[in-house]
């Protein structure tokens, strides 16, 4: 039977670090506000001419990298995203075109926080198929161009940051390793409470100075609601991708929850029980990069060696949607 393995793991984040206390010049913030709620220190921002699509290429070459993979070897492109460089066409066809990679498919993935979560379930879905032996998965992001730099906007201006993260995945057909199942959801009924309104194809036109005069261009959310769902459908989704896959809390080796809020990872750790060394956290240095938080802390688990073969790995996000969803792996 084919599975599917993760044959390498990259990131890359912009070089311009973004402290608290950089914020607290632009916004009524405070540096002791920003980490008591969310436990963010710094992020990192793009500068002008820096793109989506380029920090998804370096993550893209250091997986294929550690792969051992040349683009021309990959079959197929998954691409994560919620802030594309262009409202279309979407990153995909960006990132084949600069790997070089002629006419191999290349879809965006438009599942906001749990996009990598979506787009890992679709590659491993093709690699089960017989379909594509390996596909190149990308969660990135740059929110940063879309935060109102005020004190109007500081409750979602302090917590999205920008960055990619990329892995390989590839055919096996020996052993018990893999990627062994998925749990995913959505619950439109909440779609307005973490979104960007426009621009949007139901305006007359898309966008006009008005909408951008008020701020309609804008990430908005309304984060206590956020919260309240997202450390409850985490830890919930993760009990359930656990049960249809045969696994329990207490074999977990590693979590690696979406870095939405630091409170949030911490709440999700304390309802499964589980001990410091079984999770990871990286949201103090990189903020929330949406799709990319996960392949990220996937990539620096790996290069630590905090992942061995045979660990049982579980993901999970949740975000705006609301969509969200777990993935369990044997590495
Ligand atoms: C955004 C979040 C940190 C706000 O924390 P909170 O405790 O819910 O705070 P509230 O929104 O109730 O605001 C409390 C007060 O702090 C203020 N505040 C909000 N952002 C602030 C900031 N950056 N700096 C200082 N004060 C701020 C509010 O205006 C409010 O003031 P008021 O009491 O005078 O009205 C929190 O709701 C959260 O983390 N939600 C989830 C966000 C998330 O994970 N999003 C991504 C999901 S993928």
């Amino acid at each position: 039977m084919l599975r599917t393995r993760f044959l390498g793991t990259g990131f890359a984040v912009p070089e311009r670090v973004v402290t608290n206390q950089e914020l607290s010049q632009l916004m009524d913030t405070t540096d002791e506000w920003i980490r008591t709620r969310t436990g963010i220190q710094e992020r990192r921002w793009v500068t002008e001419g820096e793109t989506g699509t380029e920090l998804g290429l370096q993550a893209s070459r250091k997986a294929m990298d550690m792969a051992g993979v040349k683009p021309a070897e990959i079959d197929a492109i998954l691409y994560a995203t919620s802030s594309p460089d262009h409202f279309a066409p979407g990153n995909g066809v960006y990132l084949q075109r600069m790997l070089g990679i002629t006419t191999i498919p290349a879809l965006d993935v438009r599942a906001q926080c749990s996009g990598f979560i979506y787009a890992l379930s679709v590659g491993d879905a093709w690699i089960r198929s017989g379909q594509y032996r390996r596909v190149l998965v990308v969660g990135s992001e740059i929110q940063s161009t879309g935060l109102e730099l005020t004190t109007a906007g500081r409750h979602v201006a302090v917590i999205f940051a920008d960055g990619a993260g990329a892995v390989v995945l590839g055919a096996t057909d020996d052993g018990d390793g893999g990627i062994l199942g998925f749990d995913l959801h959505s619950e439109g009924a909440h779609a307005e409470k973490l979104w960007v309104d426009t621009p949007g194809s139901m305006y007359h036109p898309r966008v006009s100075s008005k909408d951008i005069e008020a701020g309609r261009q804008y990430l908005e959310m309304d984060g206590r609601e956020v919260f309240r769902h997202a450390v409850v459908r985490m830890p919930e989704s993760v009990r359930a991708v656990l049960a249809s896959t045969g696994q329990s809390v207490e074999n977990i080796s590693l979590l690696l929850a979406h870095q939405a809020n630091l409170r949030i990872s911490e709440m999700i750790q304390k309802e499964l029980g589980l001990r410091n060394d079984q999770v990871y956290n990286n949201i103090m240095l990189y903020g929330n990069t949406t799709a990319a938080t996960i392949p990220i802390a996937l990539d620096e688990c790996v290069r630590a060696g905090r992942v061995k073969q045979g660990d049982l790995v579980v993901m999970t996000a949740f975000g705006s949607g609301f969509m969200w969803g777990s993935a369990a792996v044997r590495w």
